[in-house]
């Protein structure tokens, strides 16, 4: 199976930004991980990281047809962004929405997600961890 890993605005800075919350691992190290649990299911994963919401919707039209699953952590446009929501609901592939945190215990504009009722599910709060269990969620799936 081919998936597609896709970060968020702010993601680059995971392993420097508020490491309390996020944790120390770099962007780098969890798709360096990430890839290396995919291969083992005979998978392939491409991985792409943007702070512009128009690049995301750009890597979102271009996976229509070429992948199997995409694992999302949108960031912040999470809880703000029509478009991304409209650019997931113009592709057949499937999305699983990653966060890392609990957005749940955070601030209240952290608890709405504008792109959950479009994506397949939703893992939240597991850490980095969250990236894994999507790929095995799509990788394990028939
Ligand atoms: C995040 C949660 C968002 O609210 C926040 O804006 C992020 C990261 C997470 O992975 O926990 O940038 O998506």
């Amino acid at each position: 199976k081919k998936i597609l890993l896709l970060n968020g605005p702010n993601l680059n800075r995971l392993g420097k930004r508020e490491p309390d919350i996020y944790g120390i691992k770099t962007l780098e190290d969890i798709e360096q991980e990430l890839s290396q649990v995919v291969k083992t299911h005979h998978g392939t994963l491409q991985a792409y990281q943007s702070n512009h919401e128009g690049e995301l919707i750009d890597f979102i039209h271009q996976s229509d047809g070429e992948y199997d699953g995409i694992i999302f952590n949108p960031g912040a446009y999470t809880h703000t962004s029509i478009a991304l929501r409209d650019a997931i609901s113009s592709i057949a592939v499937p999305v699983i929405e990653v966060h890392i945190s609990n957005v749940h215990q955070r601030e209240s504009f952290r608890h709405t997600s504008l792109l959950a009722p479009v994506c397949q599910g939703q893992i939240v709060g597991l850490g980095i961890k969250g990236y894994e269990l999507a790929a095995l969620a799509f990788l394990q799936e028939d």
